[in-house]
């Protein structure tokens, strides 16, 4: 038997190749060895975006074209949409009446997220429930194994702890999931600092192959090569992480001591960049493009998808209700 792997995304709308490599490159090579499950995160937008919620569909089909475009395949792996799966919603009810108040106010995330978001009010019911929803996400399946970044561990231990809570008091229902934990290569937008929507400096998976030239060209790389003719640093340099990624490895040897003995320029250099990065993507780009030619197409495959995780859920929640005696 395989080990189920439930994950999910908030709608980001489109991905920028940080998100990527970060996270969907792994959950494309996880297809293979796990049952996976793989779901749109919607109504934890709802925690931070209640106020304003106009973006939350096409930010779901453009990310969830992402996914499709650059390798998840729903034949391999169950997608779907939280909000088409109310069972979600019931479980986090039922979780929500057994979860200490102490063990969501003492989550670093919350602490760190109320103190430094000041845009908005955030001192809501359903913000301090968050991890109680996420829980839910994940043992509704019964899943193992959960694919997580360092900054959701905090979370999936109170995954745990409600689990183990839940079995405690109405028997043996839920495994506790192990977190995998991803290391996120951490990648630089084009000004230097994370890469992030926000800050406007990021490529997205969509970009077209002039777009992405385009910023790479622009590029912040060693700050102390101002001339040609001055040495650089890949090590220092910018633009030379987005090169680990894509530029081969003979390559690279060949750019580094160049670069260091001010042998090669940074516009030669990132042109070498710019044709590896663009030759890799290329094949997921059209792809992208036909799918997104065909309007109903996302949301018949969430539709489809959500139908295969009711299917799951149904059965987790009937024994809930009977282990609760209901
Ligand atoms: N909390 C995750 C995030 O913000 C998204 C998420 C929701 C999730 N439910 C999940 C991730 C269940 C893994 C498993 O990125
Ligand atoms: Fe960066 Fe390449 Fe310029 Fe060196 S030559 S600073 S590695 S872009």
């Amino acid at each position: 038997m395989k080990q189920r792997v439930v994950s999910g995304m908030r709608p980001s709308g489109r991905l920028h190749i940080g998100h990527y490599h970060g996270v969907l490159e792994n959950w494309v090579k996880m297809q293979d060895s796990y049952d996976c499950f793989f779901f749109v995160a919607d109504w934890h937008s709802l925690t931070t975006e209640y106020a304003d919620t106009s973006g939350i569909a096409q930010s779901t089909r453009e990310m969830v074209l992402d996914w499709v475009a650059f390798g998840l395949d729903p034949q391999k792996c169950v997608v779907f949409r939280q909000s088409l799966v109310p069972h979600h919603s019931e479980l986090n009810l039922i979780l929500s009446m057994i979860t200490p108040v102490s063990w969501l106010e003492r989550n670093p995330t919350y602490k760190e997220m109320l103190d430094n978001i000041e845009a908005r009010d955030l001192t809501t019911f359903g913000f301090l429930g968050y991890p109680v929803l996420m829980a839910a996400d994940i043992i509704l399946y019964k899943a193992t194994r959960v694919p997580v970044g360092h900054d959701q561990l905090p979370h999936l231990e109170i995954t745990r702890e409600i689990a183990r809570r839940f079995n405690h008091l109405y028997g043996e229902v839920f495994p506790e999931p192990e977190a995998l934990l991803t290391e996120t290569p951490k990648l630089p937008g084009l000004d230097g600092r994370k890469m992030s929507k926000s800050y406007n400096n990021s490529i997205y998976l969509s970009d077209s192959a002039e777009e992405s030239s385009k910023k790479i060209m622009g590029m912040m790389t060693d700050p102390a090569r101002v001339r040609r003719n001055d040495p650089g640093d890949p090590e220092i340099c910018v633009a030379f992480n987005l090169h680990r990624l894509y530029v081969p490895e003979e390559k690279l040897a060949e750019i580094m001591p160049a670069c260091r003995t001010a042998g090669i320029g940074c516009v030669e250099c990132k042109k070498i960049l710019v044709t590896c990065m663009n030759e890799r993507l290329a094949p997921f780009r059209t792809k992208r493009e036909e799918l997104a030619a065909n309007p109903g197409f996302i949301d018949d495959l969430l539709q489809d998808g959500s139908r295969r995780a009711s299917q799951i859920s149904d059965a987790v929640m009937a024994e809930v209700r009977t282990a609760l005696k209901f």
